[in-house]
């Protein structure tokens, strides 16, 4: 499958799809004595704001990381306030969401969530499902090599129940098989806090993604940063592979 320019909002200069690893929530608190928690209440804040930035600018779909596989390993004291803050973003966010037209989606392994954030989710997916704005998909209890591995047993089992040959399997029926199979893949990845690293996130999606780090802290990072990240994405020079013009 030839990997392409994902222009489909008719111009190049905006990304489709920015995808975001929302991180230094722990940092921002520790930095002004509170506990982690206060970091990440501060930084639903910043979700909102980016939320309706991204609506403005025109960008069709947001992935924003909000917990990945490897969290689970954090103290239960912090698993639980965040899941707690989810709970509560889902039900006090989604009418206004709604209003705004975004239609909400998430990924990741949301059988290992608790049953009523499953309920709020699937309610969430259900109610803004035929909403035409932004697409929000919010990544939880979600790692890449997790994906990728699920996808290839997947994709196993129907070899073994004789549904497909593995020559069927190419890149192009590995990509329908993900969970994202109906999203374009990121052109722009987001990375606050100063890591520059990719935590297993989106790992197939992001082969030719342009990366944009930068040393603000999540909860820092309001409208205005988040256009000068797509201004920077303005200036790169996308070539997969081939020979730049
Ligand atoms: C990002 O902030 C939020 C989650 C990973 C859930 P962190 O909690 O990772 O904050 P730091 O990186 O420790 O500062
Ligand atoms: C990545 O941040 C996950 C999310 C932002 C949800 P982490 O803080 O968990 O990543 P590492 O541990 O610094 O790589
Ligand atoms: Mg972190």
């Amino acid at each position: 499958m030839p990997i392409k320019p994902q222009s489909q909002n008719g111009d190049i200069h905006v990304p489709t799809h920015v995808a975001i690893i929302m991180d230094g929530n722990g940092r921002w608190a520790s930095a002004r004595g509170l506990p982690r928690t206060e970091g990440h209440r501060q930084g639903a804040e910043s979700v909102r704001a980016v939320i309706k930035a991204a609506s403005r600018a025109g960008v069709e779909y947001l992935t924003l990381f909000g917990f990945s596989s490897e969290n689970w390993k954090r103290p239960s004291g912090e698993v639980m306030d965040l899941m707690g803050l989810l709970r509560l973003y889902l039900r006090k966010e989604l009418a206004e969401l709604h209003k705004q037209g975004v239609r909400f989606r998430v990924i990741g392994e949301r059988s290992r969530l608790a049953p009523d954030i499953q309920a709020l989710i699937e309610a969430a997916e259900n109610r803004t499902r035929d909403n035409v704005g932004l697409t929000l998909v919010l990544a939880l209890s979600y790692g890449g090599r997790a994906e990728i591995a699920n996808t290839a047993r997947a994709l196993a089992e129907k070899v073994q129940n004789g549904e497909l040959l593995p020559s069927d399997i190419d890149e192009n029926l590995f990509a329908s098989s993900l969970e994202t199979a109906d999203i374009p893949d990121p052109d722009l990845l987001i990375r606050t806090s100063g890591e520059q690293r990719i935590s297993n996130f989106l790992l197939w999606q992001t082969a030719y993604t342009e990366f944009v780090f930068t040393d603000t802290l999540w909860p820092d990072f309001r409208a205005d940063e988040f256009e000068a990240a797509l201004s920077a994405f303005r200036s790169r020079d996308r070539r997969y592979g081939a020979v730049g013009v």
